[in-house]
């Protein structure tokens, strides 16, 4: 059969409210063209993440009921340590509540003043947590990450000449880590490669500088290497995952995205004296360790959602859902980020709003177009996520300017990414009436969340 077909059906619903487009003008006007400050209510396909919008199967509300809220040893940390030790290989698993609370731990730990940490591409919050421990990050992607037209199997991989490059510059005892970001979020979803993994572990290795992988979204990771690196076609998803962990040692994640999970994140390493010191910090941040920030009933929904997500009929399907909006931009030369990535949808901005500079935002443009339009809410992934000021005030802008479409797992059917397409071709042709956006205020950390513009 040609036709995917989801591979849930649906228990329970939610509605979906109707605007016009005439109030979505005024919806967006209040909100002062920032996606993030629109009210939920107010959205019609709500793309804004796919991090803690997923919806959980039965067996995990099953967990829930189940969970073990004792404050010391409870039997939900134990399932919760053991599906994490298989999965990963690793001994010692710290539970947080969500991916940043690991980050801020952990370059607490091994980050600071003097340090850099080296990674494919470091997500927004990761970045900060990496400089507000005083550290410095540094992005090393491969060069065909840069080209958003010119598809390529993994275009997430780290330029691993440019490590041996910077680790020499640097020198080894000034780089606290090396982080793999699998998939690679800022840079559209992609994946790296096996090779890539094994390679940079081993640059690590020889010079004794640690290795941790950023696992938000293994599981889409491990399917792309299923599907496109030689070698792996009859690996299973759990085993090309052990190998994938077995290079690194330790790896952070959020268990928002691939472990189904609304809330929930965790640390899991191999050194025990970094665990000790990591334990130490969560105790005064997080909660006990046989918790760390969540309650026993999370650590229930966040073990089964660990292993329903390498099921590789959904995996399948994820990946294909995504792809197959691209198929459809292609029939408009609609530019995004090729191929499509495992979680989301990128437009390519700067390309889309050609005729808007980039000190105009051309990202922020477009994610606001899709609200007017359809009702989508989106996220730029660009000069206002990333923007740095020079000395003399002018925009520093990343390589990319980006509207990430970030699709919830299991919430959303092909209706819902048919109307997608729709708008966004919509927008793409009448894209010419959009102009420019100029930032009234912003704060001086992660600004997107709260930033406030105006119409140029
Ligand atoms: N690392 C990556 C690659 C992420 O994508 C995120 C979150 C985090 C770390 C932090 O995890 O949100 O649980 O604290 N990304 C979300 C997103 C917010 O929309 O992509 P968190």
């Amino acid at each position: 059969m040609k036709t995917i077909i989801e591979p849930f059906r649906i228990k329970s619903v939610e509605p979906i409210y109707f605007t016009s487009r005439q109030q979505r003008e005024g919806l967006l006007q209040k909100a002062h063209y920032n996606p993030f400050l629109l009210n939920a209510r107010d959205v019609i396909i709500d793309l804004l993440t796919d991090s803690g919008t997923s919806a959980m199967s039965s067996e995990q509300w099953a967990g829930i009921m189940r969970g073990d809220e004792s404050y010391a040893g409870s039997e939900s940390f134990f399932r919760f340590e053991k599906v994490i030790k298989d999965l990963t290989g690793m001994p010692y698993v710290i539970p947080t509540h969500q991916g940043r609370a690991s980050e801020k731990i952990l370059f607490t730990v091994i980050g600071g003043e003097g340090k850099c940490v080296i990674s494919n591409t470091l997500f927004d919050t990761t970045r900060a947590n990496v400089e507000f421990s005083g550290a410095e990050g540094i992005d090393l992607l491969c060069p065909e990450g840069k080209i958003p037209a010119i598809p390529a199997s993994f275009k997430g991989n780290m330029d691993t000449a440019a490590l041996s490059r910077v680790i020499e510059e640097r020198t080894p005892a000034s780089i606290a880590m090396v982080m793999i970001t699998v998939t690679n979020n800022s840079g559209g979803g992609q994946p790296v490669s096996m090779a890539n993994i094994r390679e940079v572990s081993r640059i690590c290795k020889q010079h004794g500088i640690l290795m941790f992988i950023d696992a938000c979204r293994f599981a889409e990771n491990c399917y792309f290497i299923k599907e496109r690196e030689e070698g792996y076609a009859h690996t299973t998803i759990a085993n090309i995952a052990k190998e994938l962990f077995s290079y690194a040692d330790g790896c952070t994640m959020s268990a928002k995205k691939d472990a189904f999970a609304n809330i929930g994140g965790f640390i899991a390493l191999k050194d025990e004296t970094i665990t000790e010191q990591c334990r130490n910090l969560l105790i005064i941040t997080e909660g006990f360790p046989t918790y760390g920030g969540l309650a026993g009933r999370d650590l229930e929904a966040i073990a089964i959602g660990l292993q329903e997500i390498m099921e590789e009929g959904y995996l399948k399907y994820r990946i294909r859902s995504i792809a197959y909006i691209g198929e459809k931009l292609d029939e408009y030369g609609i530019p995004y980020i090729k191929p499509t990535g495992g979680h989301a949808v990128y437009l390519d901005a700067k390309a889309f709003m050609d005729h808007i500079p980039v000190h105009e935002y051309p990202g922020q443009v477009l994610s606001s177009a899709l609200y007017l339009e359809g009702g989508i809410r989106s996220v730029e992934i660009g000069s206002v996520m990333f923007g740095k000021y020079g000395t003399d005030g002018s925009l520093i802008s990343p390589p990319m300017e980006l509207v990430r479409l970030a699709f919830p797992r299991r919430v959303y059917t092909q209706s819902h990414i048919d109307y997608v397409a729709e708008v966004i071709v919509e927008v793409y042709k009448r894209r010419k009436e959009y102009g420019g956006l100029k930032i009234t205020y912003e704060s001086p950390m992660l600004r997107h969340f709260t930033a406030q513009f105006e119409l140029i």
